[in-house]
């Protein structure tokens, strides 16, 4: 068994990126005991940090405290001493064991915790990536844009890893990293125009334009990958998360979610090779969703208990929870449609 890594991205912010990491992650993890299974968290909004490290006041304390030590045990920490060359040999410098911060994950689920200084250092990344090289094998844009892909090679300990990433929407330089860093990219969307706009906002900045500026061109991200041959992620699933609020009437809400489909199976016929190979290839686009899609239904109040929590839905097991200082009841029925869903998609990764 090798190594493994999946990247969570869209261009379009508040689709649910953080929430199906946490999710899936903790499930992942608890159905593959013989693996250690690392959230690295390049969002400096640090959202899916705070819910695997239990959610509310106390994951916002630990998180500072994460964030304020000499060397930071997050991705800033981890980030400047690859590039100082402080040596990063001893990982648990900079990972969190979850199950010593939040008693309702499983023991081998690890985080490289989020840091909001990623934000302040991505002008000095950049600076570095786009630097002169000072002979033939100085190769800074490499060497910046791979640092979290070569983390993605080492093992915690003498089990294969599984790397789950969440990102920013925004393709700022830390999100370019997390990219590059995935073996496989899940795309989540929701039913709505913006997320089918951000569709080809997505090809075309991972992979670029058809049409490329004659001057402009060659500075782009996707141009730099092509020119030191740098591997992307394949796209793997486009998770259709639904939220009840954009359900409103049934008929537009299934159109909606059927043009996304289409506009990704079109990008899927003029570029098989952007996506997994799957075992039949589709020729139909209900062929394409059935192969490369997973609906997630909407966790209603179960999801507000996780985040506020970080309890994942498999650990879900009461029917009754405070979140600051209201009773929110969660179903047992509710609970129980929550997990089949994270599971059914954890099944197809
Ligand atoms: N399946 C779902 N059911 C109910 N609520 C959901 C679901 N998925 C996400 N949400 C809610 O939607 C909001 C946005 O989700 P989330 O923060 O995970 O998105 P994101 O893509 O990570 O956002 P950002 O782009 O800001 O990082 C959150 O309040 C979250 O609880
Ligand atoms: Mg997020």
């Amino acid at each position: 068994m090798t190594n493994k890594s999946y990247v969570m991205w869209n261009n379009k912010g508040g689709v649910g990126k953080s929430t199906i990491t946490f999710h899936v992650a903790s499930v992942y993890a608890e159905e593959n005991p013989d693996r250690d299974v690392i959230v690295i968290d390049m969002c400096p909004q640090a959202n899916v940090s705070m819910m695997l490290m239990g959610g509310g006041k106390e994951a916002e304390v630990k998180l500072q405290e994460f964030i304020t030590l000499g060397t930071p045990k997050t991705v800033v920490g981890y980030i400047t001493d690859s590039i100082t060359r402080s040596g990063t040999s001893d990982l648990d410098k900079y990972i969190t064991k979850l199950a010593d911060v939040n008693q309702h994950v499983p023991d081998n689920l690890y985080l490289l915790s989020g840091d909001g200084n990623l934000e302040l250092i991505a002008p000095l990344l950049s600076e570095r990536a786009d630097a002169t090289p000072l002979s033939e094998t100085d190769k800074p844009w490499i060497d910046i844009h791979t640092i979290i892909k070569e983390l993605t090679k080492r093992q915690l300990t003498d089990r294969p890893c599984t790397y789950f990433i969440d990102t920013n929407p925004s393709f700022s330089v830390y999100t370019q990293i997390a990219i590059l860093s995935g073996d496989y990219l899940l795309v989540p969307i929701n039913a709505d125009d913006s997320s089918i706009f951000a569709i080809t906002g997505l090809f075309n900045l991972i992979w670029g334009t058809e049409k490329t500026h004659p001057v402009y061109g060659k500075y782009t991200f996707s141009s730099k990958v092509d020119a030191f041959g740098i591997d992307r992620p394949k796209i793997a699933l486009l998770l259709g998360n639904r939220f009840t609020q954009q359900k409103g009437a049934a008929h537009a809400f299934k159109a909606l979610s059927n043009e996304a489909t289409k506009k990704m199976y079109e990008e899927y016929s003029k570029n098989p090779d952007r996506f997994i190979k799957t075992d039949v290839i589709p020729k139909t686009q209900s062929e394409f969703e059935d192969a490369y899609s997973v609906e997630l239904r909407d966790f209603n109040s179960a999801g507000v208990v996780a985040a506020n929590q970080g309890i994942p839905m498999s650990r879900m097991d009461r029917n009754k929870y405070e979140v600051y200082g209201e009773q929110i009841q969660v179903a047992k029925e509710q609970r129980d449609l929550c997990k089949q869903t994270i599971e059914e998609l954890v099944s197809k990764l």
